[in-house]
């Protein structure tokens, strides 16, 4: 797709404006805890959630502003999970987007509770932003879509798998299990944010929408776990080796390279096959699974 590039400038700039007005601006007290959740969420990421609530939403002619909301709220769970994921009792990294993660240039106690209030402005945002444009019944579908998607049965309870997971060595079923909870229910929730920011959803394209969501999720998984393999920690902003130095059950540890290289190849063709009731308008969203197994970062 031609315009690709482009349209995730559009999509990357549209939210990192909304991500600065949302967050509390850090010369409001508690000034570090501000400055912490500043400093995670404002610090260059690839923004492919946000990009997914913008092009779902687009391939259903939403308005931009529209989308604002929601893309920041999955954004900011995001870099919460992220701040998290890095702590020394989870994976104990260092090195996150190209700088110190949160608790080394803060602390441990300002890293936990700048996830804490995190993960409640997002709610925030949902419950409160006056541009989401749907009635109140959707806009609590999109609340619980998205509180269910980060809780115990989504992102939560992803890590705790991955962190039970530690030293063993899981079938097949259990890693797909495993990262379809810790980072694609989110991605899957983003997509379905956007396609909820239209009233009234047809309901076979939203279902489609969802299993593309939840193909691609699955994929982005993947393909970070081959990242972690084959990139290297400048390319990444995050510790090249990590998962092997963790002893982290991986898909190229179970299927070598190429195993893990088809089976993200094989997400990208099921995704593809989802938007086949979808025209033009999803030519957004078949250029982000292109980019979702082809990116080397
Ligand atoms: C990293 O996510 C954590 C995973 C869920 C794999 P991203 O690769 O989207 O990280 P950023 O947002 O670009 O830093
Ligand atoms: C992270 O998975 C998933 C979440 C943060 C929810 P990883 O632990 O593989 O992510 P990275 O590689 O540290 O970004
Ligand atoms: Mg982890
Ligand atoms: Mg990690
Ligand atoms: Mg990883």
């Amino acid at each position: 797709m031609s315009d690709f590039p482009e349209r995730l400038q559009v999509y990357q700039e549209s939210v990192e404006a909304a991500l600065d007005h949302w967050l509390p601006k850090a010369s409001i007290q508690p000034e570090k805890l501000h400055e912490a959740m500043r400093y995670s969420v404002l610090s260059e990421g690839k923004r492919i959630r946000p990009v997914l609530v913008y092009a779902t939403g687009e391939a259903f002619g939403v308005d931009l502003k529209a989308l604002d909301g929601p893309a920041s709220a999955v954004e900011i769970i995001h870099a919460y999970s992220l701040i998290h994921d890095d702590l020394p009792s989870m994976d104990d990294d260092d090195l996150r987007r190209g700088r110190p993660t949160c608790h080394k240039k803060y602390d441990e106690a300002t890293a936990i509770l700048a996830g804490d209030a995190l993960q409640a402005l997002s709610f925030h945002i949902l419950a409160h932003d006056p541009m989401i444009q749907v009635n109140d019944q959707q806009r609590l579908a999109m609340i619980n879509t998205l509180a269910i998607a980060s809780g115990s049965r989504g992102m939560a309870g992803g890590q705790a798998i991955d962190l039970a997971a530690v030293g063993q060595s899981l079938n097949i079923a259990e890693l797909e299990n495993m990262h379809i909870h810790k980072t694609g229910a989110l991605i899957r929730a983003s997509a379905e944010l956007g396609a909820l920011s239209v009233e009234n959803v047809d309901a076979t394209l939203f279902s489609r929408i969802s299993h593309y969501a939840k193909c691609i999720g699955l994929a982005f998984q993947i393909k970070d776990d081959i990242l972690d393999i084959e990139s290297d920690t400048e390319t990444l902003g995050k510790p090249q080796g990590s998962d092997v130095a963790a002893n982290k059950p991986t898909y190229p540890e179970l299927l070598g390279l190429d195993g893990a290289k088809q089976a993200a190849d094989d997400l990208y063709n099921k995704a593809i096959q989802s938007l086949d009731v979808f025209d033009k308008q999803a030519d957004t969203l078949r250029a982000i699974a292109d980019y979702i197994v082809k990116r080397n970062k």
